[in-house]
This record gives C-alpha cells, structure tokens and sequence, in this order.
C-alpha cells in the first residue's frame, strides 16, 4: 500500500457558465474539482489551504474514516472549520472499499462548486467481478446557480422563504449548449465495441436526478463503494451523495447520441429550470446533432425510481459476502420531514424547517467530536430520541399541536452494537422525497415501502439475504426505508439529509459510538493542527 499525497488549495476562480461569468470557490481552481485517487489499503493524506474568505471544511463522502472520525470532515461535527488563511491535513487509511466515492466542502452550500470524484482501486492484482473495462470515465453531475450560492442560502434562512433553485444542472460542470452561449457541453468519446466504466457521481445540490443516453443501456455493477449484482437499464436514478459504477458497451457503430440529466420530484415543488445534456460520441463521426432521446423520464416518474432501486442488490458473493446484523440491540424509528415553525422576522411569520422525530437540529459552536473527545459540557445533549415522543399518522395531515422543537441532541451506541433505523418520511407541509446519508458506516438497506411502517408486517418482508449496502438511502415521499449496521466505528458520526435545503433546516442528528475498551475501539488522538472553534 502507498501514501498518497494531495495539495488542495482552496482558491476563487473566475468561471464562465450560462453565458455569464462570476468568481466561483474552487479547489485548485476547477470545477468539478481534481479527482482523489488512491487504492484500497492506501494513507491519503490531503493538505487543504483556505484562500478564500469563507471557512471551509472538506468531506470524503463514504470513506469509512475508522478511528479517524478527525478527518471526516463536516463543520461543527467532526472538526471546527478551517478558517480563511488557515491549513488542515486531512490524513486517513481506505480500509475495506473499492470503488467511487466523492468529496465535497461540508459547509454551508459550498459544496455547490466545491467537489470532486474519489476513486479508489482495488488492491493490486485483484480484479473486478465483471469484465474488466477497456477505458473509465468519470461523470459528476452539479447545479449551476447564475447568483452567489452563499448569498442564496443566506438570504433564504433570513427571509424564512425557500432558496431559489438553481439554473441549470452540470454534466462534468457544464450545462450543455446553451441558447446564444457558443459553450460546449460534456462528450463522451467512444469506439464501436469497446466497453466503458462510468462512474458517476451526483454532487448536486439539491435534485436526485435521472441519467439517459440515447440508444445505449446501462449495465450498473456498483453503488457507493459496494459491488451490487449487475443488472441492466435504460435509465439510472441517482440521489445526492450517492455514487453508481455503470458498464457501458459501445454497441453501435457510428454517430452522436444524446446524454440527459433531469430532475425527479414527485410532488408540486418547482425544480430546475434546465434538463443538462451532453452527447456520446463515436469516434471519426461527423453528424452535428446527436439523436435524441426517446423519452426522459418526467419530474415525477416515482415508477421509474422504484424500479431501478428494487433492482439493486449486493453481490454477495463469496469474495464479497452480505453480513446483515440479524440481532438488533438498537431498534429506532426516525420519522423525517419539513415543518413549519413561526418566525417573527421573517417575510411570512413563519419559516420552513426540517427535523427528525420532531427535533430540528441546531449547529453547536464547538465541534461535537471535540466535545466527546475532551468531555466539554454544555456543547450537545445525549437524548436523541429513538422514537417520535407521540406516535401518528406520519403520512396523513400532521397534528395541529405538533411543533417542530430545535436541539443539539445526539443518541449514543455502544461499540460495535448493531442498529436498525426505520426512516419514515412524513407529510408535514409536503411530502417529499429524502436522501439520507450517514457518515461513518456503510448500512444495509433492507427495506422500504409506502404509507406508514407496519411494526408488525413490514419486518416480514426485510430482505436479510442481499440486500445493497450504501452510505445514501432515499427515504420515498409518503414512505419509509429501513436500513442495518453494525456500529464498529468509534467516533461521532454525522446523518443528514443530502438535499442541501433540508440539512440548512435542520434535517440531521449525529451518533456517538463509544464505550470502546480495545485498542480498536476508541478514536485516535486528534492531529496537532485540528482548527479550533
Ligand atoms: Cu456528502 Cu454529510 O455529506
């Protein structure tokens, strides 16, 4: 194994989009960001330099940063943000994942410009289990705001109104030709017969989105660092923070076919603005338009992502087993939602918010892994609830009585007990669609299903077998998902909502996983230039 060294330099950089251009943050000054590429077993070992004049923090979305839980990266969580002028090393070990991952700036809506593929190998000499690819290409998919993404979010939370959407999506930051603007969208370039690995990354910031070419399939072989049985599909959904590994044959023999993203939301809620497309080009083609897509999904295809999540499963295979814990010592129900709280000072007397089992989360001032680590009182409180205080129809018309409640709260796991999380989603104010991401750990997602969890039905039907592990589960508008694992990582652990709107709202919580005796079962000592709050 190596050590693997980057320099990430956090610089302001001029960038031209939708015939407009503005100072963007980057990281060494690209958009989408450098690729992090390392293979299993290897020390990666970032040193991250503020040039800008935010604090910043950086997240490697699905490392599973055992013991390191220093080096996770989000603010206020794990560390205290780096401020302007100020430099952090971010130094961990890939340890049991192969596949692609991504980074992104864990704080505010930075994250918007600031992000980038991880891609890690396996270890030398060990193959994938599928053919091996005759080339990899790597695809993120963004959103473009033409305003400040800072002075949106800002400007939103004082306002108590909801952030204007973005106005584009980004293939590999570029929206696709645009009207008037002479921009160039993303083109993946092809020969006929030969077999491509795309990994693809959504880094977008709020929109779970569709991925179409024109006259090819898909063949997905991996979500989120995991190997999955492969199977095909015209049509590939992808939440924010999730990641697919998909095999693509160059089955045709010349010509130009449309590449599509586009937004899924299954409820009224505006978004985008701009189906991003880019094109799949056969090499020496000359055709100037590509062929066009038969159908993109539309906005609210809830039966097109149902079949592609049901389709997913882990490989389980003897080289990759599925260990789902089987005997549960924390069983939790966590509903998720948007509310509405009053708001003296803001437009309409009110303000959206976003909590779990009621609780809206509040940002600390001091790292919560500081405060675990040093035992600083005062900073969080250890009554998380593993249940909603009053049961009631999660996916009927909330209870008038029902306020959302803000906290600093946290709900503390021993070392390597195991967890099952019912996520439910609720109706309050509308129902909606939530990407659940929990730092830390891999789970399994064993379930999910429509309308309320049945506590006495809906674990008959878990799947135990193959169920596919990942680190971002949509919970589905007006349903719930279920997931596994086994808490075998000392640290404070993040899990939030995806969509950048709802964690502002306050749609996260963190885990303590502590009360660890062996040498494997407490965090490292933190680095020496942890930044300070
Ligand atoms: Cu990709 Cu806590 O985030």
């Amino acid at each position: 194994s190596l050590v693997r060294h980057y320099k990430f330099s956090v610089v302001l950089k001029n960038t031209t989009r939708l015939c407009a251009t503005k100072p963007i943050v980057t990281v060494n000054g690209k958009f989408p960001g450098p690729t992090l590429l390392a293979r299993e077993d290897d020390t990666v070992i970032v040193r991250v330099v503020n040039h800008v004049q935010y604090n910043i923090t950086i997240h490697w979305h699905g490392v599973r940063q055992f013991r390191t839980g220093w080096a996770d990266g989000p603010a206020y969580i794990t560390q205290c943000p780096i401020q302007p002028g100020q430099s952090y090393i971010y130094s961990f070990t890939i340890t049991g994942q192969r596949g692609t991952l991504l980074w992104h700036a864990h704080i505010t809506w930075l994250r918007a410009t600031v992000h980038g593929a991880i891609v890690i190998l396996p270890k030398r000499g060990v193959p994938y289990p599928f053919p091996k690819p005759d080339k990899e290409e790597i695809i993120v998919f963004g959103e473009w705001w033409k305003a400040d993404v800072e002075a949106v979010v800002n400007q939103a939370m004082q306002s108590g109104l909801a952030p204007n959407i973005s106005d584009s999506h980004t293939i590999n930051g570029h929206p696709g030709p645009f009207p008037n603007c002479s921009s160039q969208g993303y083109t993946l370039h092809v020969e006929t017969g030969k077999t491509y690995m795309l990994r693809i990354i959504n880094a977008a910031v709020n929109d779970e989105l569709f991925f179409k070419i024109a006259g090819h399939n898909l063949t997905i072989v991996e979500v989120d660092a995991t190997y999955t049985k492969p199977f095909k599909t015209d049509t590939l959904f992808i939440a924010p923070g999730q990641t697919t590994n998909a095999l693509l044959t160059a089955d045709q023999t010349t010509g130009k076919y449309l590449i599509a993203i586009s937004p899924f939301m299954d409820t009224v809620v505006p978004v985008d603005n701009l189906t991003a497309t880019g094109a799949l080009r056969y090499k020496s083609t000359v055709s100037f338009s590509p062929t066009a897509l038969t159908t993109i999904p539309p906005q609210n295809a809830t039966p097109v992502t149902n079949a592609f999540i049901d389709s997913l499963r882990s490989l389980n295979s003897k080289q990759f087993p599925t260990k789902v814990p089987v005997k549960i010592d924390h069983s939790l129900f966590f509903t998720v939602g948007v509310g509405i709280n009053p708001c003296a000072t803001c437009v309409n007397g009110s303000r959206a918010v976003a909590n779990i089992n009621n609780i809206s989360f509040v940002m600390p001032t001091t790292a919560l892994l500081q405060a675990h680590y040093y035992n600083i009182r005062g900073i969080f409180t250890d009554d998380f609830p593993g249940n909603p205080a009053i049961p009631y129809n999660y996916t009927g018309n909330p209870p008038s009585n029902l306020q959302t409640m803000n906290g600093t709260k946290v709900y503390r796991v021993a070392f390597n007990s195991t967890v099952q999380v019912v996520l439910q989603g609720t109706a309050f104010l509308a129902p909606e669609s939530h990407p659940i991401h929990l730092h830390g750990f891999n789970f399994y997602a064993i379930g999910k299903g429509v309308g309320n969890f049945d506590p006495v039905n809906g674990p008959k039907k878990f799947n135990l077998v193959d169920p596919v592990e990942r680190n971002t589960i949509g919970v589905p508008t007006g349903g719930w998902s279920a997931i596994r694992f086994r808490a075998d990582n000392p640290g404070v652990w993040f899990l939030h909502c995806h969509l950048e709107v709802h964690t502002t709202w306050g749609l996260k919580m963190a885990f303590v996983v502590d009360n660890g005796k062996g040498p494997n079962e407490t965090i490292l000592p933190p680095p020496t230039d942890l930044p300070m709050c």
